[in-house]
């Protein structure tokens, strides 16, 4: 099952992609976790993407694109992948296509996760990650069992650099002007299915299951 995760920044694609991972037994590919885990490292594209999401920009498609091509085409996704944050420009999706093409494959669901403008500023106040493994919880919705510290590390909870309230804004900018425009395209592949996110994780959870099937 080859499934891409759509949504506004903060909808809640990770949280989601993470449980139909550990349901369907598939790797998360997070394109954003992998320029976090570049970024702490120090290495050349981390050093490249950090310039970008900053500022709460895209990084370029050329640096995108090789990395998930290389990415999906590993063993551990012969059965199937959710990829999270990517594609999210339409020259990302038509190379996601190109490639999947090469190997006779293409993707299953595109699954939109919903959730208004005024509710993602909320959210992202509230999110934290933690410094050491990336896991991510909200102080409110998803919290850990002793506060500010990571329940499956202990390490410490941070608010991301790119989750202050005004690159949020840029980001949801950047969401409308370019990435949203996917909706149409996997719409016009007949395989774009909506989930209201703005309800809890477990019903938002349940939602997909309906969809992608027990
Ligand atoms: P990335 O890390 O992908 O950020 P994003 O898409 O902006 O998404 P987020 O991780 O912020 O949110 P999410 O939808 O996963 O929500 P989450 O589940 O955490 O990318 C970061 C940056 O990297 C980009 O800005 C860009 O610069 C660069 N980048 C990455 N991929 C790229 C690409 N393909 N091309 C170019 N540049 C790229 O949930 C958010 C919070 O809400 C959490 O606290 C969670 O606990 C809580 N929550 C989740 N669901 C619910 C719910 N149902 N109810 C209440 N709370 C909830």
């Amino acid at each position: 099952m080859k499934i891409v995760m759509l949504g506004a920044p903060g909808a809640g694609k990770g949280t989601q992609a993470i449980k139909i991972s550990e349901k369907y037994n598939i790797p998360h590919i997070s394109t954003g976790d992998i320029f976090r885990s570049n970024i702490k490292q120090g290495t050349e594209l981390g050093t490249e993407a950090k310039k970008y999401m900053d500022q709460g920009l895209l990084v370029p498609d050329e640096l995108v694109v090789a990395l998930v091509a290389d990415r999906i085409t590993k063993e551990d996704c012969k059965d199937g992948f959710v990829l999270d944050g990517f594609p999210r420009t339409i020259p990302q999706a038509e190379a996601l296509d190109k490639e999947l093409e090469k190997i006779e494959e293409k993707i299953d669901f595109a699954i939109e996760v919903d959730v208004k403008d005024e509710n993602i500023i909320k959210r992202m106040a509230g999110r934290r990650a933690c410094v050491d493994c990336g896991a991510t919880y909200h102080i409110e919705y998803a919290p850990t069992k002793v506060e500010g510290i990571c329940d499956q590390c202990g390490g410490k909870l941070i608010l991301r650099d790119d989750d202050k309230p005004e690159t949020v804004q840029k980001r949801l900018q950047v969401y409308h002007e370019q990435t949203r425009p996917l909706i149409e395209y996997y719409n016009g592949h007949n395989i774009l299915k909506t989930v209201d996110g703005a309800i809890g994780i477990e019903d938002v959870f349940n939602n997909i299951v309906e969809i992608l099937g027990a």
